[in-house]
């Protein structure tokens, strides 16, 4: 049973009106579905373990998976986590923004033990979106938000995206257009030695200028858990192959930068990979829509958003089950 079994999921206007009704929906304990500059989140008020369970079940999210609390400014992140140290200076410096701080919990915030999934550390965002920041201020409270799409899908970047995989699941979506960044945020956690759990819409590049060292990778230095970071999540159905030349026979294409057409879709003409990482959600949805055996992908660089951009294109690519 889904929390709005046998009820339609309403399209909330993306003006006052609409976030009034999404907070009200969100205090009563429902679903809904919110535009952030990265994705869209499916948010819960995350002091309710009904409303948060229900997360889970419109998901079908395995359960051990913690879940980002997102929060209308750095102060009220302050009052659920310990934000000190590099964390601060993070902070400081990209919040509002694409960034989560994962830090040590303050178990007087009350979170229901489902945000965590038990653990003593949370993960806090501030997004830095207008819709976002009025919803959670007008909540008043912390909204846990995993992407708005079922498990194991590619995360939707328009409203239209969140309909096609939950519609009849979760109670509204507040309908803010496209998302400006189209990629999860940056996760950075661990202490004394900030340590990069997931690459994201915040280069790491940009966050080692602020650090003055870099940041660590999983598996360097002490044994961290990245919970969730599953190597098959970003699942479009046709198989990719990716740094390809060009396609083969059945292949479509996914360009980047100018260069020979091929059928299919181009992230950037311009080569531009804030542009590329916005619409790359998108592309592959649409490609995934259309006939051909596969998607071959062109190499796209590793550097500044590239590398997050990499990230989902190689969990894209995983074999799954
Ligand atoms: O941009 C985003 O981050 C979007 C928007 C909606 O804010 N949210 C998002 O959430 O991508 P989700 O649930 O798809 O990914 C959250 C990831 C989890 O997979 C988990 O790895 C990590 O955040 N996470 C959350 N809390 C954590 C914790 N306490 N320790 C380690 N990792 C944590
Ligand atoms: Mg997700």
């Amino acid at each position: 049973m889904t929390e709005t079994a046998g009820r339609q999921t309403e399209r909330l206007p993306g003006d006052a009106a609409g976030v009034a009704r999404a907070a009200a929906l969100l205090r009563e304990g429902r679903l809904v579905a919110f535009p952030t500059e990265t994705v869209y989140g499916l948010g819960a008020d995350a002091r309710s373990g009904r409303a948060v369970a229900a997360i889970y079940a419109a998901k079908a999210r395995p359960r051990f998976n913690p879940l980002i609390v997102h929060v209308a400014d750095a102060a009220a992140a302050a009052r659920i986590g310990r934000i000190e140290g590099d964390a601060a200076r993070l902070a400081d410096a990209f919040w509002p923004g694409p960034l989560t701080l994962v830090v040590p919990l303050r178990p007087e915030a009350g979170l229901s033990d489902l945000v965590t999934a038990g653990l003593d550390t949370v993960g806090l965002r501030v997004p830095d979106a207008p819709l976002a920041g009025a919803l959670l201020a007008e909540v008043g409270g912390p909204v846990a938000a995993p992407s708005a799409n079922p498990s194991g899908r590619v995360s939707p970047t328009t409203a239209e995206h969140v309909f096609e995989g939950l519609s009849g699941r979760i109670a509204a979506v507040l309908d803010g257009g496209p998302c400006q960044v189209g990629l999860e945020s940056t996760i950075v956690g661990g202490a004394p030695d900030p340590l990069l759990l997931r690459p994201g819409g915040v280069p790491a590049e940009a966050l080692e200028a602020v650090l003055g060292r870099p940041l660590l990778r999983p598996g360097e230095g002490a044994a961290v858990s990245a919970p969730g970071q599953l190597a098959s999540h970003y699942a479009p159905s046709k198989p990719l192959r990716l740094d390809a030349d060009a396609p083969r026979a059945g292949e479509l294409w996914l360009g980047f930068g100018p260069g020979e057409a091929h059928h299919g879709l181009n992230l950037s003409e311009a080569g531009d990979l804030g542009e590329a990482a916005a619409n790359l959600f998108a592309h592959l949805r649409a490609l995934d829509a259309m006939e051909g055996k596969g998607i071959a992908v062109a190499r796209i660089p590793r550097t500044g958003l590239g590398a997050a951009i990499a990230d989902r294109l190689a969990r894209a690519a995983a074999p799954r089950d």
